[in-house]
């Protein structure tokens, strides 16, 4: 077994979080603007998609390097064709310990037993609010928040461990936090709040938008009691709380009020093979020329872990106006989040 590879901060390299496609069939408004993402977009044509045998290959690599967990986006990641037969594939890698797969579970219904069967573990699904109009209004195309809950309901009885992501932004749907606490309280499954975030070009971010973790919690303290929990490993995104007297927990995804970059252990892969070391990069490295190069895999370990020897970002961590404004970042569809 290889050497485990750590960046400039000594952060390993465990998770790797592949996007399958960069199509949705919503419009989230915060993430693809119909504005931007309409009728004309030019999308990755399936030639410029990684293939399953590629993205295999690569997990092989990224395994040696000391990947354990992989999570599969998008875009959507259910509109990619065939995805049961990737994640066997992945499934019987060594070294991978944990696939997921995050969705808005719209396609679950159809698609929850063969995913459970081909080795998926758990999926994290987003869903923003349950009033129908407020969620029409997010998510654009006038999908019912029924859909999605069918979705969780059809994942939960494949047995796949679910959990939900709602990112709150100010004016959008901060009356829903009330309602998405009891909602999910109810049925044991896990809540998570989503600060809302300056990834791409085209969600019109600025700070006077974000609702943060405190003012969350403050609001979830009026009418439930909470504890904090310790951290389950290294790197873990959420910060988590439990209703008291129960083992039902909340999270809350704070990229904005407590970065957590001092502990980012995650690489991300593009739709089209681009290899990011993070959510707030500018530029990516071109796995797929690589893997279409004629390079054996020694040679292409080579590369990787030289690329994450190297990496120093931190984002979040040194957020400023100017970085806000200015940066080319990469779209949150094209990077899967
Ligand atoms: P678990 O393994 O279930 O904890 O999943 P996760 O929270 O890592 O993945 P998920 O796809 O559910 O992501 C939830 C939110 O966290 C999304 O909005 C992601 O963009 C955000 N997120 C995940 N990793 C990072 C990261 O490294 N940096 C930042 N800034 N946000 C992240
Ligand atoms: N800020 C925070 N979260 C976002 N997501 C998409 N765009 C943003 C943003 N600008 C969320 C999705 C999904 C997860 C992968 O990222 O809702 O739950
Ligand atoms: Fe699609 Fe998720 Fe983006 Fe909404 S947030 S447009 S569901 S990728
Ligand atoms: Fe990791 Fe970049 Fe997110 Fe910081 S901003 S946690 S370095 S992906």
């Amino acid at each position: 077994k290889k050497a485990m590879v750590q960046d400039k901060f000594n952060r390993p390299l465990q998770d790797l979080r592949i996007s399958v496609i960069d199509r949705c069939n919503f419009r989230c408004t915060y993430c693809m603007p119909k504005e931007i993402f309409g009728k004309d977009f030019a999308f990755l044509p399936q030639d410029q998609l990684l293939s399953f045998d590629e993205i295999e290959r690569l997990v092989k690599i990224f395994a040696e390097l000391g990947v354990k967990k992989i999570r599969l986006t998008g875009g959507e990641p259910l509109l990619r064709k065939d995805l049961s037969i990737l994640i066997e594939k992945i499934n019987q890698i060594d070294g991978i310990e944990d696939i997921a797969l995050t969705t808005n579970a719209v396609h679950l219904v159809k698609q929850a037993k063969a995913l459970k069967q081909s080795g998926l573990q758990r999926i994290n699904v987003s869903l923003d609010a349950l009033n129908p109009e407020t969620f029409k209004a997010i998510n654009d195309r006038g999908v019912s928040p029924d859909w999605v809950i069918k979705g969780i309901d059809a994942a939960i009885d494949a047995g796949l461990e679910v959990k939900v992501n709602m990112v709150v932004k100010k004016g959008m749907n901060e009356d829903e936090i009330l309602p998405m606490a009891s909602f999910f309280k109810e049925r044991g499954i896990t809540l998570r709040y989503i600060e809302f975030m300056d990834v791409g070009q085209s969600n019109g971010w600025d700070f006077s938008k974000v609702i943060t973790k405190k003012q969350i919690l403050d609001e979830l303290s009026s009418k439930f009691e909470l504890e904090p929990v310790e951290r389950d490993y290294f790197g873990e995104v959420a910060k988590r709380y439990r209703y008291k007297g129960t083992d039902t927990e909340v999270g809350f995804i704070t990229s904005v009020s407590e970065s957590f970059c001092s502990s980012c252990t995650r690489a991300r892969i593009a739709a089209d093979g681009k290899f990011f070391t993070c959510l707030f990069a500018t530029e990516g490295f071109d796995l797929r020329q690589l893997v279409r190069s004629g390079k054996t895999d020694q040679e292409m370990d080579e590369e990787i872990r030289a690329i994450w020897g190297q990496r120093t970002d931190r984002y979040s961590d040194e957020r400023t106006e100017e970085s806000v404004k200015n940066r080319k970042k990469i779209e949150m569809s094209y990077i899967g989040g």
